[in-house]
């Protein structure tokens, strides 16, 4: 039977509906956490992994970040539950649910599934990647990692390149970045860099020219190609690609000398970037990978302690 709808849960379901003043204070806490070790105060709850599509990184971040705070964990994936028999997502949900669940994160490769997870429970549901629509906590951990290097964010110029089209990191990260002041610049080719693209934020700017985009750029941030989301073939060959949009080092010199190079991950050395690139002084890939424990301690904190109901 469907669990009450209680509208008002908090939720981290995007960067789109996130008020500025939370993405401030979501950053400025994962600060604190980094300079003090966080108290635990998630200790005696229990938060659900859900998660319908691979992942490395942002499980095993959010397992550690929960575990540091005191939480427990229950991991759900498809090969070791019923998800794989077919049941559907709120099925699933319901009964985990019976299990005293505190909070809820969602991995899905359709666009929404977050979000009508968080239609149907009393308890905070996170995003962790829905689709090709959002994945907010990896552009929060990427605007903290830019802040660390920078001091601030406004003002910078922000090349974003790759698989623009399927990327649901390229849409937070320019939802957020433009919204926090940055010049966004998205390159890629053609196909995966649809004009409409440039409605999305405010300094918003597309390239298909990779020269052009890294032009005095303070931040690159390379994106992997989407295969498992293509249908159709989107560029004529990889070594077409390559010869194209491969960050390398003789690319790099149109950029700021200081500016710093990023990759969500996975990342495919030798296609999107290559191998000098990523090893690079100015490659702070390691980092966002640490950040991210930090940023997702501190979206766990926002919203099943700060967000409390009082009894
Ligand atoms: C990204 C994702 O899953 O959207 N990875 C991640 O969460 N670190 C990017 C990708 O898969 O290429």
């Amino acid at each position: 039977m469907p669990l009450p709808d209680q509208p008002h849960a908090p939720h981290l379901l995007g960067i789109e509906p996130l008020p500025l003043s939370r993405i401030e204070a979501i950053l400025d806490r994962a600060a604190q956490f980094q300079r003090q070790p966080p108290p635990r105060t998630l200790a005696g709850k229990r938060l659900l992994l859900l998660f319908y599509e691979a992942s490395t990184r942002t499980r095993t971040s959010f397992e550690v970040a929960a575990r540091r705070l005191g939480a427990e964990t229950v991991s759900v994936t498809p090969g070791s539950s019923s998800i794989e028999k077919g049941e559907s997502l709120l099925d699933t949900v319901y009964t985990l649910r019976a299990m005293a669940i505190d909070g809820i994160v969602v991995r899905h490769s359709s666009s929404g599934a977050p979000h009508l997870v968080a239609a149907h429970v009393d308890v905070p549901v996170i995003n962790a990647g829905d689709g090709m629509h959002e994945h907010p906590t990896q552009a929060l951990l990427d605007a903290f990692t830019i802040r660390r290097h920078r001091g601030t964010i406004a003002g910078l110029r922000v090349a974003i390149i790759g698989d623009v089209l399927h990327s649901r990191v390229a849409r937070s990260n320019l939802l957020l970045l433009s919204r926090l002041g940055a010049e966004v610049r998205l390159c890629g080719p053609r196909t995966l860099l649809p004009p409409e693209f440039a409605a999305y934020g405010d300094h918003v700017r597309l390239s298909w020219d990779l020269e052009d985009a890294l032009n005095g750029a303070d931040v690159v941030m390379v994106l992997r190609i989407q295969m498992e989301r293509m249908k159709e073939s989107f560029f004529p060959s990889e070594a077409e690609y390559v010869a194209r949009y491969s960050v390398t080092p003789a690319r790099m010199r149109a950029a700021r000398p200081d500016a710093i190079v990023m990759h969500p991950g996975p990342m495919i050395r030798g296609v999107e970037i290559s191998a000098e690139v990523a090893d690079s002084p100015q490659s702070v890939i390691r980092e966002q990978v640490e950040n991210g424990v930090l940023i997702r301690m501190a979206v766990l904190h926002e919203l099943l302690v700060c967000h409390e109901p009082h009894p």
